[in-house]
C-alpha cells in the first residue's frame, strides 16, 4: 500500500510515552482517522505490554520470538505518514531508542492525570540528542487530572523545552466540554459518542457563544488561563519546533477519539520532512546526503527475527534516506563493501506484510536478510557509504553465560555474535581474555530471556546466565592515570565493547559519580560515542 509520492510527501514519526499513557489507543486512533483501519479495537489485540512477563514470553515464542514493532503507513491530507511503532514493554527500550534514530519527529504522549513520567523523560532525552521536533499530546482529558497551566509548566521546566499550546481544554473529567482552537478561537465540542470506535464528527461554536453554553464562570476561568499563557508561554514558531526547541501542545482523549484530528492535521502539515544525513566515504570524508539525491541510500535500524513462525527468517528494517528504492535493485553494504540484491522488500501493517515495488525517503522497507546485515549498516546504490547511525545505549543488566555442554562453544559464539548484531544484547570483552568469553549487557532483563530462548531454538545451545553484580555501564575517555585509578579499584571493571571502545562497569550510579569527583581528566558517556 505504498502510495507513489515523492519524498517531500513523507512524514515519519514515532510516539514516545510512559506505559499506560495511551500509546496503543492513540496509535489505533491515528490509523482509524488515517483510514487505515475501519474499526478501532483491531490493534489492541497485539499489545504485548499489558501481559504478565511470562504470558508475554509465551506469546512471543508462539509467534517465533520477536519484539513487537512495526511500521504503519497511512495517508492524511495528501501526505503519507509513516508511524514507527515501538514495543510497549519497558525492557525493550533499546529497541525504541533505535527506532528514534529512524524518524524525523516524535509525538510525546502524556497522561494528564500523571504529568511527565520517568520513561517519557528518558525517551525525550533521546529525542533531544537527535534534535527531533516533538509534538505533545495531553491525553485522558475525559478524566480528572492536573491543572493545565501547572502541567505545561512542568513539561517546560522538567524537559527544559519551550511549549506552545495549540488548543486549550475547557474543563476536564465529567466536565470536559472540549478545546478552544487557539488559531481560530473556536471551541471544538467534546462528545463521547460510540466509545471511540468510529470517526466522530466534531461540532464547533465561537468563543462568543461559549459562555451561554458552558456558563460565564467557566469561560472566565479559561480566559484567565489563556491570559496567563500569553504572558508565560512561547509564541508559535515553526522554525524552533523543527529544531526541537519548541513543542506544540494538544489536549484530548484518545479513547473517545477527541483531539486526534487536530494532532494528525498538525503532523501532516508541520512534522519534519525527511532529513538529510551525514555519511562517511571510505576515505573518511564526510558528505551530506540530501533526500532529493538521485541514488538510493538507507540504513538498517532494526532487525527482527522470525516474524513468521512458518519460515525462520530475519527481516532488516531499512529507513530510506535518499533516492528511490526499487524492488530487486543492487546495493552495497557500507561496512563490508559487499553487494546485496534487495529482493522481496516489504511494508508492514500490523501483522500483515505486502510487497513494495518502490519506496521514497522517509519510508521504511523490510528486507529479507540472509544474515548479512547488522543494525546500523548503510545500504547505498552508488558509493560505499556509512551513515553515523544508531548509537548504543548503556546497559543496566549484566551477565555471563554458563554453557551446559562445553562442546557447543562454537555455536554459542556464533549465536552471541549474530544476536548482538541484531541488537538483542550487547557484548563486552575483558581485555586480558581477548574475544573469548564475552560478558552480556542488556538495557532490560527480558532481553536476556529472549537471548536464552533464541540460543536454544536457533543455535541449539542450552545456556544459563549468571547475573553479574554491576548496574551501570559508561563509555569512557580519560588519561592513562585516570584509567589506572579505575583499574586499581575493586568497584570498577574495565571492559571493551565490540569496537574496542573502553567501557567501565560499576555497581551503581554512586560509584560512577565518586570516580568523576575524584579523578581528573575522565569523561563518562551514557551513549556510545560515535
Ligand atoms: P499504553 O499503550 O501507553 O500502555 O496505553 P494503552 O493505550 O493501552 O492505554 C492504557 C489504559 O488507558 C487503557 O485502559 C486505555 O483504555 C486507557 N486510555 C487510553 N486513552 C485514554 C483516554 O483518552 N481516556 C481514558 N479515560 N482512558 C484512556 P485499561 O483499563 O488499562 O485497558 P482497557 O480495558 O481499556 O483496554
Amino acid at each position: 500500500m505504498s502510495p507513489a509520492q515523492p519524498e517531500s510527501e513523507r512524514r515519519t514519526f514515532a510516539i514516545i510515552s510512559h506505559p499506560d499513557a495511551g500509546k496503543t489507543t492513540l496509535t489505533e486512533k491515528l490509523l482509524l482517522y488515517g483510514g487505515a483501519i475501519h474499526l478501532a479495537g483491531s490493534i489492541r489485540a497485539r499489545k504485548a505490554s499489558r501481559h504478565a512477563v511470562s504470558d508475554w514470553m509465551k506469546m512471543e515464542q508462539e509467534r517465533g520470538i520477536s519484539v513487537t514493532s512495526s511500521v504503519l503507513q497511512f495517508n492524511y491530507m495528501n501526505r503519507a505518514l509513516n508511524l514507527l511503532d515501538t514495543p510497549g514493554h519497558a525492557d525493550f527500550s533499546e529497541d525504541t531508542y533505535r527506532t528514534l534514530a529512524a524518524v524525523d519527529s516524535a509525538v510525546m504522549l502524556i497522561d494528564h492525570t500523571k504529568g511527565v513520567e520517568s520513561r517519557t523523560l528518558k525517551l525525550f532525552e533521546v529525542c533531544r540528542m537527535r534534535k527531533l521536533p516533538v509534538v505533545t499530546f495531553m491525553n485522558k482529558m475525559d478524566r480528572m487530572g492536573r491543572d493545565p497551566v501547572e502541567l505545561i509548566d512542568e513539561v517546560a521546566s522538567t524537559l527544559n523545552l519551550g511549549v506552545c499550546p495549540m488548543n486549550w481544554p475547557v474543563g476536564m473529567g465529567r466536565d470536559f466540554d472540549g478545546v478552544v482552537d487557539l488559531a481560530s478561537r473556536r471551541v471544538q465540542l467534546y462528545a463521547d459518542s460510540d466509545h471511540g470506535q468510529n470517526v466522530a464528527e466534531v461540532d464547533t461554536i465561537s468563543m462568543d457563544e461559549a459562555p451561554e453554553r458552558f456558563g460565564q464562570g467557566r469561560m472566565d476561568e479559561v480566559g484567565e488561563q489563556l491570559e496567563l499563557l500569553e504572558g508565560a508561554g512561547d509564541p508559535w514558531d515553526l522554525d524552533r519546533f523543527l529544531k526541537g526547541e519548541l513543542s506544540p501542545i494538544f489536549w484530548g482523549s484518545a479513547m473517545t477519539n477527541f483531539g486526534v484530528e487536530p494532532l494528525l492535521a498538525f503532523l501532516a502539515q508541520n512534522a519534519a520532512e525527511p532529513a538529510p544525513r551525514e555519511a562517511r566515504k571510505p576515505d573518511d570524508t564526510v558528505i551530506t546526503i540530501e533526500p532529493s539525491a538521485e541514488k538510493f541510500s538507507g540504513f538498517v535500524f532494526k532487525i527482527q527475527a522470525n516474524m513468521n513462525p512458518r519460515h525462520r527468517d530475519r527481516v532488516a528494517f531499512v529507513r530510506v534516506v535518499s533516492g528511490r528504492f526499487r524492488r530487486g535493485m543492487d546495493a552495497t553494504i557500507g561496512r563490508s563493501g559487499e553487494k546485496l540484491k534487495l529482493s522481496k522488500p516489504h511494508t508492514f501493517m500490523a501483522q500483515e506484510r505486502s510487497i513494495v515495488d518502490e519506496a521514497w525517503p522517509g519510508d521504511i522497507v523490510g528486507l529479507y536478510d540472509p544474515g548479512k546485515l547488522r543494525i546500523g549498516d548503510t545500504l547505498a546504490e552508488a558509493d560505499v557509504l556509512k551513515f553515523d547511525g544508531i548509537p548504543r545505549f548503556a546497559p543496566e543488566h549484566f551477565a555471563r553465560v554458563l554453557l551446559k555442554d562445553p562442546l557447543k562453544r562454537k555455536q554459542l559464539d556464533t549465536g552471541l555474535q549474530q544476536l548482538s548484531h541484531e541488537g538483542v544484547i550487547q557484548l563486552f570483552y575483558r581485555p586480558e581474555l581477548g574475544l573469548q568469553d564475552a560478558w552480556l549487557g542488556a538495557v532490560g532483563l527480558l532481553q536476556f530471556e529472549v537471548l536464552k530462548e533464541r540460543l536454544k531454538n536457533e543455535y541449539r545451545v542450552s545456556a544459563e546466565l549468571e547475573v553479574l553484580p554491576y548496574g551501570v555501564a559508561r563509555w569512557i575517555k580519560g588519561s592513562d592515570e585516570a584509567l589506572d585509578w579505575l583499574k586499581k579499584r575493586q568497584s570498577y571493571r574495565l571492559v571493551q565493547d565490540r569496537n574496542g571502545n573502553q567501557v567501565i562497569l560499576a555497581e551503581n550510579q554512586w560509584a560512577v559519580e565518586f570516580a568523576l569527583r575524584n579523578v581528573d581528566d575522565l569523561q563518562f558517556f551514557e551513549v556510545e560515542p560515535l
